[in-house]
């Protein structure tokens, strides 16, 4: 199958690559897997005091479509709240890397992580659910 060229981009080139140091409480980790592939994606974002994402990084052990997905959406999610991260779709995800019908999943796997990302860091910091 042909990868777009924004996937390609991201695929030979991923942003914010990596991990956060583990047991920081500004940080939020997100892991999930797509029962339809067995691909796994780890997501970590870095929140600043006023509650913005300051920094992101990801590691996705998967398909170009799931890599582009989490590395598109480690940039889009830098200086937003995590209200404004929780509302990003897998749609938008898709429609930007230009993603065919059987790889729309790999860009739910990206809002899942991001989602869950979110919800690991409130648990940590005992803050309301926004996701
Ligand atoms: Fe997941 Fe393509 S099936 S790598
Ligand atoms: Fe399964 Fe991409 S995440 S094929």
């Amino acid at each position: 199958m042909a990868y777009s060229d924004k996937v390609l981009d991201h695929y030979e080139n991923p942003r914010n690559v990596g991990t956060f140091e583990k047991g920081d409480t500004s940080v939020g980790t997100g892991m999930v897997g797509a029962p339809a592939c067995g691909d796994v994606m780890k997501l970590q974002i870095k929140v600043g005091e006023n509650g913005v994402i300051e920094d992101a990084r990801f590691k996705t052990y998967g398909c170009g479509s799931a890599i582009a997905s989490s590395s598109l959406l480690t940039e889009w999610v830098k200086g937003k709240t995590l209200e404004e991260a929780s509302q990003i779709k897998n749609t938008e995800i898709a429609e930007e890397l230009a993603l065919p019908p059987v790889k729309v999943h790999c860009s739910v796997l990206a809002e899942d992580a991001i989602k869950a990302a979110i919800s690991d860091f409130q648990q940590k910091n005992g803050e309301e659910k926004v996701a």
